[in-house]
């Protein structure tokens, strides 16, 4: 009997890296993809494995009770790793009760159904929650965030992640189902978003279009290949102690304009372009409500007690995602041609 791994949110960004890697690693599981693809979601990122006998689809809405609940019927369920989020800050401002419903109340739906099918019989299972550094707040001061760095969410996102990660944790306490939780810094890579900031610029480059850099490019970020996240969530889920919590990051610190102008003098060389030229494009802007200064992740417990480290880096790994945006342009066609173009209307017509 095949164990039954239910990966939420396998379409989206991370989440489809992730199904990769455990469907060619563990033929051993039957990999559930539970996603409802929304504008995020999108099943070409698994084209490759669609076909394969330990993979299946399911399109479910976490914040539809009946349909997590149905889902639970079908499957006997042995492990659980939770992506499935709304997950970008500029639309949580926007429109926060989506991110509300979906990241606090679809994780409730999900533990629920946890508890109900595992009462009595947690042997073997594991409840893992993927969580971002952006609950620990802003570093303004210096520092690193590690582990016990307390909660101090600032954007409708961060707060409803933060949300999750509570209740994940309580019902651990009070339930006793066996949790893991990760917090990881931002990821950047193959089948992101352009809403995010490096497909974005990426995009805008490419079209000869301003790169829109908010405030004055002062902010930090901690970068880490997609791949390297995905490799993490694997050793965790595998060898994490259950209830325990382990950061994740690449000590790459980056502010805004220096990453954007990196990746300007990436695409010239790749493009062709003379020196200098798509450096012409950066254009500031109004910064972002509440915007955080800096996320810089302490991630040596998960280094030390499970032996992860980035494999790849940041040249290197910017420079593979450079390559395979350009290689992959239908990709980007397809997802830039929905929904898109009135949602970038949106954000940045008055910036
Ligand atoms: P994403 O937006 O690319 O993908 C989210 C996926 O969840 C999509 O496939 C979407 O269809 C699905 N989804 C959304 N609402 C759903 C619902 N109600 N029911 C079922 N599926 C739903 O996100 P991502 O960047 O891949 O992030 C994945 C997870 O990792 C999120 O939990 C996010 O908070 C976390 N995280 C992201 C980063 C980052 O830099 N992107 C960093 C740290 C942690
Ligand atoms: P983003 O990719 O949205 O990730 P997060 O907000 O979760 O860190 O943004 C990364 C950084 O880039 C953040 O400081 C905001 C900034 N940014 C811009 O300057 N311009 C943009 O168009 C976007 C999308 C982000």
């Amino acid at each position: 009997m095949k164990k039954n791994i239910i990966i939420t949110g396998g379409a989206g960004f991370i989440g489809s890296h992730v199904v990769r890697l455990f469907v060619n690693n563990y033929p051993e599981y039957k990999i559930i993809n539970l996603d409802k693809l929304t504008y995020a979601g999108n099943l070409e990122n698994l084209k490759d494995i669609e076909k394969a006998d330990n993979y299946v689809f399911e399109k479910v809405d976490i914040v539809k009770k009946e349909e997590v609940e149905l889902l639970f019927e079908k499957y006997p369920v042995d492990g659980v790793v939770h992506l499935a989020a709304e997950s970008h800050v500029d639309r949580s401002i926007t429109n926060p009760n989506e991110f509300i419903m979906t990241n606090v109340i679809g994780t409730a739906n999900l533990l629920n159904a946890v508890v109900k099918q595992w009462k009595g019989n947690t042997d073997g299972k594991m409840f893992y929650h993927i969580s971002t550094d952006e609950v620990y707040g802003s570093l303004d001061k210096g520092g690193f965030f590690i582990e016990s760095t307390p909660y101090d969410p600032r954007s409708p996102y961060s707060a409803s992640k933060a949300s999750s990660d509570h209740l994940v944790r309580a019902y651990h306490n009070t339930y006793k189902i066996p949790v893991i939780i990760s917090n990881c810094s931002n990821n950047y890579g193959p089948n992101q978003f352009p809403e995010k900031l490096i497909p974005l610029a990426f995009n805008n480059i490419k079209n000869k279009k301003t790169i829109p850099v908010y405030g004055k490019g002062e902010n930090i970020r901690d970068w880490l290949f997609v791949i390297d996240h995905a490799r993490a969530i694997d050793v965790i889920f595998h060898k994490g102690t259950p209830g325990e919590t382990y950061n994740i990051g690449g000590n790459n610190e980056w502010k805004n304009i220096d990453l954007i102008r990196l990746l300007c003098r990436i695409m010239d060389s790749k493009l062709n372009r003379s020196s200098g030229e798509s450096e012409k494009l950066i254009s500031f802007v109004t910064d972002r409500a509440g915007h955080d200064l800096r996320y810089a992740i302490d991630s040596n417990k998960l280094q030390k007690e499970l032996g992860w480290k980035p494999s790849v880096t940041f040249e290197e790994g910017l420079g593979k995602t450079v390559d395979w945006y350009l290689m992959n342009e239908e990709w980007l066609q397809n997802v830039v041609s929905g929904d898109y173009g009135a949602y970038y209307e949106r954000q940045y017509k008055s910036r």
